[in-house]
């Protein structure tokens, strides 16, 4: 028998894709050949939000700035633990101006914003995950912005290296599925194969029980998904890993955003979660 999963309440924040295109190429899915389709990445983006306010969730939205066109993916521009928010640094020049909007929408909202010394790209290779931060680099998010995190968050950072150029944030390559709640350690999903060895071996230390997805999941984005502790919000291309997380007990609920994997990103991507209390 299937364990029967709770759902939680979650905050997030998105940016409606107004100006959503394709117009350089920092990471190897874009290729400015290949136009996006901005009607559709609409529509898909529409009913991602549409999905979330349906199963309970709570979505705030930031105003798009135009010639911003990656400002979509929401979870890059900040990480947020126990209503702390640590802002932004991008690696790629293209991107740097969209730590601004970010912060100043956090302010608004009454939250204080800790601005980061070194390249780091928010929720995208920092993942929350209960007793630590998971942090990806290699690509990225620099090292140095993983002690900063620790720091200021006053939670352990665990640093792994990301080897795979397709898989150039964290959050392409592992999902949080439960995030311990009171004590545990939880559970992830992940893709062995976009980490060092030294890091896979970490993984498994942290998360014997981890659900390991296939190389064909991973390409389908199935790993830049959003999980309330149910619902698994997750790309329709990742057959495998809906089977598996079905058999788990948890229920997938297929979101397309293809047009989005245009620009390398996909359901988490485009979703900043806004975590203010200690789960
Ligand atoms: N084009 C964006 C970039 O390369 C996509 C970001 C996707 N976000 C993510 N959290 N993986 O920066």
């Amino acid at each position: 028998m299937a364990e029967s999963r709770v759902p939680r309440r979650r905050r997030f924040l998105v940016c409606e894709p107004r100006h959503f295109a394709v117009q350089y190429a920092i990471n190897p899915w874009m290729s400015t050949g290949r136009p996006v389709d901005v009607v559709r990445a609409l529509d898909q983006w529409q009913a991602l939000v549409e999905t979330y306010r349906a199963h309970g969730h709570t979505v705030d939205t930031v105003e798009p700035v135009p010639g911003l066109p990656d400002m979509v993916f929401a979870a890059n521009c900040a990480v947020v633990v126990e209503g702390r928010v640590l802002g932004s640094v991008f690696h790629a020049p293209e991107r740097r101006p969209e730590s601004v909007p970010f912060e100043t929408w956090f302010k608004t909202e009454g939250f204080d914003v800790h601005r980061p010394e070194s390249v780091c790209e928010g929720e995208g290779d920092l993942v929350p995950a209960g007793r630590w931060v998971l942090a990806g680099t290699g690509f990225r998010t620099a090292p140095e912005a993983h002690r900063e995190a620790q720091e200021f968050f006053g939670v352990p950072v665990v640093s792994l290296t990301l080897v795979d150029p397709y898989f150039y944030h964290l959050d392409t390559a592992l999902f949080v599925l439960d995030d311990g709640g009171k004590g545990g350690a939880g559970n992830i999903a992940y893709y062995p194969g976009a980490f060092s060895p030294g890091s896979r071996e970490v993984l498994e230390r942290l998360y014997p029980d981890a659900v390991l997805a296939t190389r064909e999941d991973a390409m389908a984005f199935g790993l830049n998904s959003v999980c309330d502790g149910r619902h698994v919000f997750l790309a329709p291309g990742a057959r495998q890993l809906a089977g598996r997380l079905a058999g788990l007990g948890y229920e997938p609920v297929p979101v397309d955003l293809s047009e989005f994997h245009k620009a390398g990103g996909g359901i988490k991507c485009c979703t900043q979660e806004i975590r203010e209390t200690r789960s």
